[in-house]
Formats: structure tokens, sequence, C-alpha cells
């Protein structure tokens, strides 16, 4: 990475600009604060010093709750026009999606997920992979990971998980498994991820060299406001590649922020790192035929019923100048979509959508879309927001009345856009206010399919890695697991169970605490396990 050594000579002396402070004001020693002579005393109006130490004071924000860890690089995206071999205006009317070589300004944050700031990326952890569109009609934000589906679905369950995830709360120890397979013993919906972050997509070679997907179910919406289900799909074209374990500990013995490091250099190389963007369509509506429910982000869509459609491809082509304005402020919302793009009731995607932007309000500042980062920079933003902290500016149109803060009015503010000439063509919905699970959970299938469908060595990998972590947890959480495994498929449960000396006899009728989670074929299966 380019770095002071490699920026070219220095400029001779009289070329160097003069160093300042906030307020303007030439430095004349920034070695030595205003003392009573040379020995003595700090003085307390020594603004110069004050204001040094203070900035630096608060240099950092809070990191993200999640997803702390990453590295942003920017780029462009570049549309088909076509979804597949059809046009694409037969399912969306989203205007960075129409014309074919249509380009549009991208960020994308890569991250991991459960540690700290400057923790190693070489870590098992899904992968974020969050891209914001920069459009004409405002930004979009798909943010999604590197497996394409998460381990619970319902966002009620977000905190939990990620506490079982983080260190020991009472003396911080970062022996995790334990607290991890606690947790997932006790919520089926995880097997099918489980089976992927702990095979070997569970650790990418590279930023460069994985998939993304945005996981939750959306929508898109034509210009007849008819709507349709989608999942998303980046394809890299770069190949996909994988570390084992022990790659991993020899990268991360070297340099804790590995994936960052080959990313950037890669762009400063001129090999920029490109993903084609596909989707996967269904119709709007319950899917009965189905064996899961197509607004349950613990599944995948089969791709034989769903095929993948090409509709564009995205290229990264510069580093940020600076981290901390472009990546670690930097913030990705999953309520952030432009006209044409529509929200799913996917009971995750209604939870996220809430989370980010109120975390953002908290991380970074109630202005954080005033920073150039995260600002809609294509689009004309008019708003009648006012004031906060930090607040940089006011939005105000050309010829509008700057008194006017507030719509309706007469007086020459702003007025509201024209509506859709039509209404939107979703389902219509109706049904009791509850709280139930979803009813087709099915959380063994294809986890189990998973499996079978792996290649030998990635057999052995997840077989492998499942003995590693379950032999750090105590016997009751092991048996609990084990019970799961057979669930999934008889050949892991049988595998993993040998490996940490279980049977199916010792673990038959060890359903989870809350069996309301198992559905009847389940617990038929389950009585006779093994
Ligand atoms: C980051 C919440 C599920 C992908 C975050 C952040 C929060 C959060 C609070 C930190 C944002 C920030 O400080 O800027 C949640 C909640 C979830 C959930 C409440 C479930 C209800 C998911 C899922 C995915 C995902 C299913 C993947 C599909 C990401 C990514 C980031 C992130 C990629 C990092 C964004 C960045 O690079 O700045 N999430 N999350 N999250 N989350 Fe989630």
């Amino acid at each position: 990475m380019t770095d002071v050594a490699s920026q070219g000579p220095a400029p001779s002396e009289a070329d160097r600009a003069v160093l300042t402070n906030r307020q303007g004001h030439p430095v004349y020693d920034n070695q030595n604060q205003r003392t009573v002579g040379a020995r003595g005393p700090a003085t307390l109006e020594n603004y110069q010093f004050l204001e040094k130490i203070s900035h630096f004071d608060r240099e950092r924000i809070p990191e993200r709750v999640v997803h702390a860890r990453g590295a942003t690089a920017f780029g462009v995206f570049v549309a088909d026009g076509t979804v597949g071999d059809e046009p694409i205006s037969r399912y969306t009317r989203a205007k960075l999606f129409q014309e074919k070589g249509k380009e549009t300004e991208v960020a994308l944050r890569f991250s991991t997920v459960a540690g700290g700031r400057d923790s190693s990326e070489a870590a098992r952890d899904p992968r974020g992979f969050a891209v914001k569109f920069y459009t004409e009609d405002g930004n979009w934000d798909l943010v999604g990971n590197n497996l394409g589906v998460f381990f619970i679905r319902d966002a009620i369950k977000f905190p939990d998980f990620i506490h079982s995830q983080k260190p020991d709360p009472v003396n911080f120890d970062r022996q995790v498994a334990n607290r991890v397979f606690d947790f997932w013993s006790q919520s089926p919906e995880a097997m099918h991820m489980i089976t992927l972050v702990l095979g070997p997509r569970g650790i990418p070679a590279s930023y460069r060299n994985m998939q993304g997907f945005g996981v939750n179910t959306y929508k898109w919406v034509n210009a007849q406001g008819e709507t349709v289900l989608v999942k998303y799909h980046w394809l890299p074209q770069q190949a996909v590649k994988s570390w084992t374990a022990e790659d991993a500990e020899i990268a991360q013995g070297k340099d804790l922020g590995v994936h960052t490091k080959d990313l950037y250099e890669a762009i400063e190389r001129g090999e920029y790192p490109s993903w084609d963007l596909h989707v996967q369509i269904m119709s709007d509506d319950e899917h009965p035929e189905l064996d899961f429910d197509p607004l349950d982000d613990t599944k995948t869509w089969p791709e034989n019923d769903f095929p993948l459609r090409k509709v564009g491809t995205m290229t990264l082509n510069r580093a940020p100048e600076n981290f901390f304005d472009e990546s670690e402020q930097i913030a990705f919302g999953t309520g952030v979509l432009v006209d044409g793009l529509d929200f799913s009731d996917d009971k995750m995607l209604v939870g996220r959508t809430f989370s980010y932007s109120d975390t953002q309000r908290y991380r970074v500042g109630p202005n954080y879309l005033q920073l150039p980062v995260n600002s809609a920079k294509n689009a004309k933003v008019h708003t009648n927001q006012r004031d906060g902290q930090m607040s940089y500016g006011v939005d105000l149109a050309p010829g509008q009345n700057p008194h006017v803060n507030y719509e309706p009015s007469i007086t020459g503010g702003l007025r509201e856009a024209e509506y859709p000439t039509h209404d939107e063509q979703g389902p219509v919905i109706t049904g009791r206010v509850t709280r139930k699970r979803i009813p087709r959970t099915d959380d063994y299938t294809q986890a189990g399919q998973r499996y079978l469908l792996s290649e030998q060595w990635e057999k052995d990998e997840l077989v492998a890695n499942l003995i590693d972590g379950l032999s750090q947890c105590d016997r009751p959480i092991q048996e609990r697991m084990i019970w799961h495994l057979f669930m999934a498929e008889d050949e892991l449960g049988q595998r993993v169970g040998d490996g940490i000396g279980i049977s199916a006899d010792d673990v038959r009728g060890l359903a989870p605490l809350q069996t309301q989670t198992l559905t009847e074929a389940e617990l038929q299966r389950a009585a006779n396990l093994g």
C-alpha cells in the first residue's frame, strides 16, 4: 500500500504549507507547550495546545455494534438494461437499471461481524457486503453478506444472537464456543447457516474472492405498480476462494488486517475487482407449493426453479482518501431504497430497517446524512430538517424562500412530489395481530442438502470445525447440537458425534427447550433419530 516512503521527494522548505490550528492561526511551535518559564507549569489559556489535545481526545466514535472491522472501496455499477434476456422494465421501474450501459457510482464496505474494530480479518465469521448506489433518485443501499442466508429469521432475536457471539460480559473471555453453541442449540433455524459458516466458506481467502447476497427478500415494482419478490446475488468475476482454518491461522499470525490490505493493494495495482449482479424472481404471493416460506432469510431459493438473471456489473476502482471519513463514517441501511424497489414482510428486514438508521444517529450523529460519503450526491436533496449536532448546511432549492422551513406553505417553501398515477398492486394482507412463528419453518432440509451436495473436502472441513468448536463446550450443549446435526443429516450427526464421543442413542429425546419451533414432520423424525 502507498505509505509515507512512497510519496516521492518532499517539496522544498519554501513550498511546504504552514501548519495552523482549526481557527486558521499559524502554529509557531508544535513541540513545546506554553509554560511559565522553560521548566514551569502550563497555563490554561494555551488555546493551541488545548485545541490539539481535546480534538485528539475525541478522535474515536463508537465502533459499529456489529461489523466493526471493515474496509470500503468505491467504483461504478453498469446496468445491462435487461434481467436475463427480458427487458427489466417488465419487473421494475428503478431508473438505475433501465438503460444498457447506464452508470451509477457505488461504495462497497466489506466487513467481518463479531470482532471489534481492530480484530482479525481472517476470523471464521460471515462477511458483510454492503453496497451504496448513489442514484439520480437518491441513494439505494443493499446491505448483505457473503453466505446468502442468516442464523435467525425474526429481528427480535438479533440482540440475543449477537450477545452469544461476543465475549463473556463478566470477564471478557473470548473463548466463546460454549456461548455460541448454547444459543444455536436452542435455535434450529440457525442450522443452515451453521453448515456454511463452519464450512470452508466461513473464511474467504480475500474480500475480492467472495460472493455477496442481499439475503433478505425484497420487492420490485414496475411502472404499472405490479410487484414481484426478488433476491439479490453478487457473483465475483474473480474466482471464489476460501481459506482453511490452518491458512487463516498463518495469515493472521502475520497481519490482522490482511483483507483490507489485499483489497487496497489490488486497486492500487489497477486490478479492479468486479461482481455481476443477478436476481432471482418469484411472483409476489405466499407460494404454498414450496416447503419453505419465501420471506424466510434462513432459506435459499432453488436455482433450478428460480434461475439467476443478470442485471449489471459493479467494478471497484478507488480506495478511500481518508479511512475514517469514508469507511468509518459510512452508514448503510436496509430502509434506503429508491422508486421501483420495495420491502417485503420478511420479519428480519423490518427490524433491520429500524435498527440501522437508529444506531447511526447514535454512532455518527443525527446529521450523519450530511457527510459527503452518506449524502445522496447524485439526487436533489431539499428537506425541512434543520439544526442538530454538527449540522453542516441547509439544502435549499434554487429560489426557495429560506424563511419557510415547513410544509404546506403558500409562501415559497417546498412542495410534495407528484404521487404515482396508480396504486401499488402487491397482495392484500389481513390477519390478527399476534406473536407467532411463520408456519413453514423446515429448519433441517436445506442444512442437510447443503452437507450432502458439498465436495468431500468441504464435508471434512465442516465436520472438523464442528468437532473443534464443540470440543470446547459443556456436555449438555454438545448433546443438543448433535441432536440437531442428526436431524439435518444422519451422516453429519454420526461423524461429528463420533468425534466427540456422542451417539444418536445418547441424544434421542433432546428436543430444543421451545419445542414449538419444530414442525409435526420434524417431531416424527426426532422420535426415530439416527
Ligand atoms: C451492520 C443490525 C441482520 C448485514 C449492522 C449494524 C447494526 C445492525 C446495528 C451497525 C450499523 C452501523 O453502525 O452503521 C442488524 C439487525 C439485524 C441485522 C438488528 C437483524 C434483525 C443482518 C443481516 C445481514 C446484515 C441478516 C446480512 C444480510 C450487515 C452488514 C453491516 C451490518 C453488512 C455492516 C454495514 C457497514 O459496512 O457499515 N447491522 N443487522 N445484518 N449488518 Fe446488520
